[in-house]
């Protein structure tokens, strides 16, 4: 099978990589990407040579580019996105390009090259915010409810990509996922930034009262979702996937990391909140599950512990990073420290 992933040198996108290229190992890989801040090609670099993988820099505005991209292509699985809720508020209109006109271009190459499957990966940040306290989830029926430019950039997508099912009959899925973390995440999101300001000497900065609640998903549990949908999920569907946490806040998040790196409270730093904040957000994942035996295998406190080990046994990846151009959105974000 050959599969086109764009986005590929992104988090999620290269954790899929590598996931896919160990467990599928007849499968042929291309990797789309355009190398934005948040693209990074040093993710990839043990299956740099591999004679099944093939990296693509450009972009999936791009008409031609995705032409010859998605050329014998049987399956897409499509990541590429700007991600990153603050830097939608500073600038959505990279969002609204890469998220919505680039999703549509894939999608009118995927039906003319009659994909087998268009597998889109999308966020529960589209159904808007849960009450706290509440036991209330998401499932695949929540109402759309976007409240940041880039979850409304999502939830454009995924709109447009059951549009594509119903008028052109193009054979898609989409899986609505929770806040992943990992290996290789950008330290621009809350649990990489935590872990290598507290390691630099930095202070973890905590919007208003640090009293929101995300769904915290192992990034190899999301790979696996993703596998499953692609082998078993039922073409038109869209999955919940999501975590093992239960309504943790980014405080108790930002307590633990410091506990795990040996340090006390008074790293922590209320900021000013986030405009438009979504209190919390949970995921029931009963229907992957009931349909297709998924269930998350990593469970928060382990699995914490061991992504903070990476980022302390892989300084080389995210020091370089934070002394590039990411310094300036930094500065812009948090004011200079
Ligand atoms: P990321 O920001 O780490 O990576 C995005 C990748 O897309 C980068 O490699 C970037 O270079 C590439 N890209 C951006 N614009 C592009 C363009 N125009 N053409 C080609 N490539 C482009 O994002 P991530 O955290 O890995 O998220 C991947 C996907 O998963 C996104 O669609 C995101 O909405 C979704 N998602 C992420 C999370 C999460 O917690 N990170 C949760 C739910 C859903
Ligand atoms: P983030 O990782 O940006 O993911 P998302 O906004 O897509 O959920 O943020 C996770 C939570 O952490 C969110 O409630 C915002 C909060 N947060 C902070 O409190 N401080 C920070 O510096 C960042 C980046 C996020």
């Amino acid at each position: 099978m050959k599969l086109l992933v764009t986005g590929g040198a992104g988090f999620i996108g290269s954790n899929f990589i590598l996931y896919w290229v160990k467990t599928h190992p007849n499968d042929f890989i291309v990797n789309l990407d355009k190398l934005t801040y948040a693209g990074n090609l040093e993710n990839l670099k043990e299956i740099q040579g591999n004679s099944n993988y093939l990296f693509v820099k450009g972009d999936i505005c791009n008409r031609e580019t995705v032409k010859k991209a998605m050329d014998g292509v049987d399956v897409v699985v499509h990541f590429a996105a700007e991600s990153h809720v603050d830097r939608s508020i500073m600038n959505p209109e990279d969002f609204v390009t890469t998220n919505v006109v680039g999703t549509q271009v894939l999608l009118d190459i995927a039906v003319e090259k009659k994909v087998k499957r268009f597998h889109h990966v999308s966020t529960d940040e589209v159904f808007g915010a849960l009450e706290l306290g509440s036991s209330s989830k998401f499932t695949e029926n929540a109402p759309y409810d976007p409240h940041s430019p880039y979850s409304a950039s999502k939830a454009g997508s995924d709109h447009l990509v059951r549009a594509y099912a119903d008028t052109y009959g193009l054979p898609i899925t989409i899986t609505n996922c929770s806040n992943n973390f990992g290996p290789y995440q950008f330290p621009e999101k809350m649990i990489p930034l935590a872990i290598t300001n507290v390691m630099e000497g930095k202070k973890i900065p905590i919007y208003g009262d640090g009293l929101y609640v995300r769904d915290w998903l192992y990034v190899e549990d999301h790979c696996k979702a993703i596998d499953l949908v692609l082998a078993k999920g039922i073409v038109g569907q869209t999955y919940c996937v999501g975590g093992l946490t239960q309504d943790i806040s980014n405080l108790e998040v930002a307590k633990k990391i410091l506990k795990i790196l040996g340090k006390d409270e008074s790293y922590i730093e209320f900021v000013k909140d986030r405009p438009g904040h979504d209190r919390r957000y949970a995921i029931d994942w009963s229907k992957i599950k009931t349909e297709l035996s998924w269930e998350p295998l990593h469970d928060f406190d382990s699995w914490l512990e061991k992504t903070v080990s990476w980022y302390k046994e892989n300084e080389w990846w995210w020091k370089d990073i934070k002394n590039r151009s990411y310094k300036e959105y930094y500065d812009k974000q948090y004011g200079q420290r």
